[in-house]
């Protein structure tokens, strides 16, 4: 059973308790896209770890975790992140974790670049998490890119990083940046590149044989639907397929291999970063800062917040195919005395059920809202779905209407137990 986790708003949707969630029952868990611009906050065992590029099967013994091809690999970062879950006691071994030789590397380098293009962008910056993603996505489909099987080679390694600094550094000083320190850039992905050599194999024969004997394949969503650089807010958007589609040629396991696509989404949205965001609302927006919710994990920045747009999901149930939504946070609605979901757009005298392709266009869009009642109670208690408020119910169902996926779960509250199947 091959089961894809994907995020169907604009990431941060609470991904990793899901995940966590259903790690239990996978063999194999598999990161597909995206880097460490992902935070996966992982609450395992009693303890918390913020997990960036390692899949977090890492913490459960036993279980394969593989960094699969279309994952773009930061060698320092993750050495780095390797070295924090060792502290907390997580055993990392070249048997229990794997990196595609075919994954491609971010270089010191291209966290520059993308500092250096976001302040060139000024007023229109994309808000990137300066990880460098969009410079090594750029380098992969430029055919320029530096891929884990060239780590194999030191000597190779060393030819190679030597040319991509030189020419990058042109790319930094065109931008007016100066260039990077060449011989420490050097230095510190070679001495990662050590670290790496023994973990890095062709992951794609390993994720194919294991499907054809029965073992189960998790894979782990980075990021969230609407920053896919498909069919995302585009150019608001991250550089990889963070949609499921993204998982099949982010692995080499082909679509057939797939059995079940959850989405996973916020009873409300949030977003970081710059974009459209149809029903961004400040109200709701000071009610969850003042909760103390929406803060981000690794920035401690607050995030935009609005209601549910059913616009975004239904898309995003559409071009992902989701089977059920899982749906997370619904208790930070408990004291709304009335809740909205954005039900379609207002485009001048259009009325459109999907979001437009144009981003000026988007940015136009008005939300038309369906008013629900709310609950006005706490449901973080609440241990099933018989025990949920029948406004809340109702909620729920015809949020599932509206986007045209039922909502197959919900989570009232961060543990582990406070998660409740939604019958459907
Ligand atoms: P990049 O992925 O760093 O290039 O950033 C592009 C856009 O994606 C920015 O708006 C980021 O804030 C957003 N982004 C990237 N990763 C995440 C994530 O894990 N959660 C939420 N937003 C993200």
């Amino acid at each position: 059973m091959n089961t894809l986790v994907i995020g169907s708003q604009w990431g941060d949707e609470g991904k990793g308790k899901v995940i966590d969630f259903l790690t239990e029952d996978a063999d194999i868990v598999v990161r597909s896209q995206g880097g460490s611009n992902a935070g996966h906050t992982v609450i395992a065992h009693g303890k918390k770890y913020v997990l960036h590029l390692v899949p977090s099967g890492i913490l459960w013994p036993g279980k394969l975790n593989v960094i699969g091809n279309g994952v773009v690999i930061n060698p320092t970062s993750l050495v780095e992140e390797m070295a924090y879950l060792r502290n907390l006691g997580v055993d990392i071994t070249p048997q229990n974790l794997l990196l595609s030789d075919r994954a491609h590397v971010v270089l010191p380098i291209h966290k520059e670049i993308d500092a250096a293009q976001e302040e060139a962008l000024g007023d229109h910056k994309i808000g990137t998490t300066k990880q460098g993603i969009g410079p090594t996505y750029a380098d992969k489909v430029r055919r320029i890119g530096i891929r884990m099987a060239d780590f194999i080679d030191p000597a190779h390694l060393e030819i190679v990083l030597k040319a991509r600094i030189a020419t990058a550094n042109e790319e930094l000083v065109r931008l007016g940046h100066p260039a990077a320190d060449p011989q420490e850039t050097l230095r510190a992905v070679m001495e990662a590149a050590g670290e790496l050599r023994p973990h890095i194999t062709d992951t794609i024969p390993v994720l194919n044989r294991a499907t054809k004997t029965g073992k189960s394949i998790l894979f782990e969503g980075a990021q969230g639907a609407m920053l896919d650089v498909d069919f995302g807010t585009y150019p608001y958007v991250t550089s990889s397929n963070t949609s499921a589609g993204g998982c099949c040629t982010g692995s080499g396991v082909p679509p057939t291999g797939i059995d079940k696509i959850i989405g996973v989404c916020k009873a409300y949205t949030t977003r970081v970063g710059a974009g459209p965001f149809v029903s961004e609302d400040a109200d709701l927006a000071d009610y969850l800062h003042g909760l103390g919710r929406e803060f981000g994990a690794t920035t401690g920045r607050p995030r935009r917040c609005g209601w549910a747009d059913g616009v975004v999901l239904r898309f995003s149930a559409m071009f992902n195919g989701f089977d059920e939504m899982a749906m997370t946070n619904l208790d930070g609605l408990d004291a709304c005395e009335e809740i909205k979901i954005c039900t379609a757009y207002k485009l001048g005298d259009r009325t459109l059920e999907f979001p437009p392709a144009l981003i000026s266009e988007w940015e136009k869009c008005t939300p038309i809202y369906e008013i629900l009642p709310g609950w006005m109670q706490d449901t973080t208690k609440c241990t099933s779905w018989k025990q949920l408020p029948t406004n809340c119910q109702a909620y729920l169902k015809r949020f599932g209407e509206i986007i045209g996926c039922p909502i197959g779960s919900v989570g009232v509250g961060p543990d582990r137990s406070q998660t409740l199947s939604v019958p459907h």
